[in-house]
This record gives structure tokens, sequence and C-alpha cells, in this order.
């Protein structure tokens, strides 16, 4: 057996496409949707990621604009700052780009972005979908989940009755990843650093998701060959100077039936699920 690769390439493809009509039906009707990054500081790795979403909303054809802030910033003039934003009705969908500066980082971010402007999903209102057991992706939902199921959607990889482990509980991926699951119907266990005998419930699951950020910690012995378990490697870690996953793809290809490829798995899926994010809203905004 050599697993397939999941790549995103082709998923990413055929969702740009529907995309790039949306947004010209909207042109059409004399609004260009626009998406505004707030950056606080020169962090490099979140240059990087803003260049990608960039990139993206000039393939589609949408606007892009970069608030960049100085670190310096106070919390009172970032708040004015984001109250300026979700009142402008120039833009259509705003992020704040993670990390910001110590002086902003207990302020209550994800709640700063009005409602119908948080293209990241991460507002209360919008999370509040997945609690009540929303399974319409094309609600603003949380980028790297939605990006996820999209992907196995694509691949014709069966959700209902599976058994997936998520290992990884944070905010923006593991939690809305296992309540966006088990909307879809699957058995959902949410693994994290405290979890016991993490190897022996890998080796049950059907799907295994990875998000905990350590590079190549997933070995061939935590998957059972006769469970043809599907893998998706959320990870982003750099070794020897290499964008690499959590998981040891070249370890574990004979052991398992599919795995996502990093790069270009969940990377890609989660930028094309902002963009959707951005025409959903921007179509929204406009009904009123
Ligand atoms: N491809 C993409 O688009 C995309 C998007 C978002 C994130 N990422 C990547 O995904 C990874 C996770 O991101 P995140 O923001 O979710 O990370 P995070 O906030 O650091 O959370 C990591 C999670 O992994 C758990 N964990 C850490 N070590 C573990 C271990 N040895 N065994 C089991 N669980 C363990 C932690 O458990 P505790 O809760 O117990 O600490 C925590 O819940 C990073 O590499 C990030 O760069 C990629």
């Amino acid at each position: 057996m050599t697993a397939r690769i999941l790549a995103a390439a082709p998923v990413v493809e055929q969702i740009k496409k529907d995309l790039i009509q949306r947004c010209e039906s909207l042109k059409q009707q004399g609004h260009t949707p626009s998406m505004c990054v707030v950056l606080v500081g020169n962090n490099p790795a979140s240059m990087s990621y803003i260049r990608n979403k960039k990139k993206m909303c000039e393939e589609i054809g949408a606007q892009f604009r970069l608030e960049h802030l100085d670190e310096t910033i106070s919390a009172d003039e970032f708040l004015k700052k984001m109250e300026t934003l979700n009142n402008d009705p120039s833009i259509n969908g705003i992020i704040i780009q993670l990390p910001v500066s110590d002086e902003l980082k207990n302020l209550a971010l994800p709640n700063l972005v009005k409602p119908s402007k948080d293209i990241d999903g991460f507002h209360g209102m919008n999370t509040q979908n997945l609690y009540l057991g929303s399974t319409d992706l094309s609600l603003l939902l949380p980028c790297t989940p939605k990006g996820i199921v999209n992907l196995l959607k694509f691949y014709q990889v069966e959700l209902k009755g599976k058994n997936v482990v998520v290992v990884g509980r944070s905010l923006i991926v593991g939690k809305p990843l296992s309540m966006l699951l088990s909307n879809f119907d699957a058995t959902v266990t949410m693994a994290h650093s405290q979890t016991k005998n993490l190897r022996d419930l890998t080796r049950q699951a059907d799907i295994v998701i990875s998000a905990i950020g350590k590079a190549h910690f997933f070995d061939r012995s935590y998957f059972a060959p006769e469970k043809h378990t599907i893998v998706v490697d959320v990870g982003m870690n750099s070794l020897g100077g290499k964008l690499t996953g959590d998981v040891d793809q070249h370890d574990v290809m004979d052991v398992v039936r599919a795995i996502t490829p990093v790069p270009g798995g969940v990377g890609p899926m989660t930028v094309v699920s902002l963009i959707q994010n951005l025409i959903s809203a921007t179509e929204n905004q406009l009904k009123g």
C-alpha cells in the first residue's frame, strides 16, 4: 500500500473558479469585495501569511488592503482603529493577524471584528453556528476546519459514523474542527498534550487529524495498517529550514491509506476558505 496524496491544488482550483464568478457578479453590481488585514508590528511569519492572502485576493479579483500598525500602538488606539474599520462600508472582511503585541494580546480579539465582517470566523456569533450543529459550509466558519472538511468532501472521504481523532484543542483548529466534524456525524475524540496512550487512540481511528505543531511527531507506530487510516496534517513546522508537518510522511507512506501533504495540503485550503468567507460576507452585506 502506498498512501494517496490528498493535495489541495485541484480542490482550490475548483473553489477558485466559483469564487471568480461570484466576485465578478458582485463587481457588476458595483461592489468589489475588499479584505483588510490588520497587522501589528513586523512578525516575519505574519508577513509571509499576508502575502498569500493578498495573492489569492488578486487571483479572484478582490481588493486587498493592509492596515499596518506600529508595535507600540496602545489598546485604546487599537480599539478606535477597529471601530473605524468595522464602520467603513468599503471594507467587507477584516482579519486581525496574530500574533499581536503584548499590550493588545489580552483584548478579546475574536470579538473585535464585527460578526458580518469576521472572515476568520472567530467571533462568538459565528462560532455559535458550530455549537448549534450547523453543517452549512457557506457560513463564516473558522477557515482551517472549513478547509479540511471541504478537502475531505472533494476526495469523497466519508465522515458519517467514522472514528476521528483530532490531536490538538486550540481555538483556531482543534476545538472548532472537532465540533464541525461531529456535526457531520463523525465520532470525534479530541486529544491533547495530557491525553494518555495517544498511540492507542490513533491506531483505532479511521481518520487522524494532527494540529500540534511538532515536526514529524507522528511516525508509522501511530497507525495500524489494517485500519487504512486517512491522515490530515495541519502542522506547519520548520525542520532544517524546510516547512514540514506533524507527520513524518515518508515513514508512514506504506501504513496509511491517504495523507495530506505539507506544503500543499491544509495551508492552501485555509487561505481559500478565507476568500470564500470574504465573498460570502460581501454577498450578505449587499443583501442587507
Ligand atoms: N495549515 C494551516 O493552515 C494551519 C492553520 C493553523 C495552524 N496551523 C499549524 O497547526 C499547528 C497547531 O496550531 P495551533 O494554533 O492549533 O497550535 P496550538 O495553539 O499551539 O495548540 C497545539 C495543541 O496541540 C496539543 N499538543 C501539543 N503537543 C502535543 C503532544 N505531544 N501530544 C498531543 N497533543 C499535543 C496542545 O495540547 P494542550 O492544549 O494540552 O497544550 C494544543 O492543544 C501549528 O503547527 C500551526 O502552525 C496550520
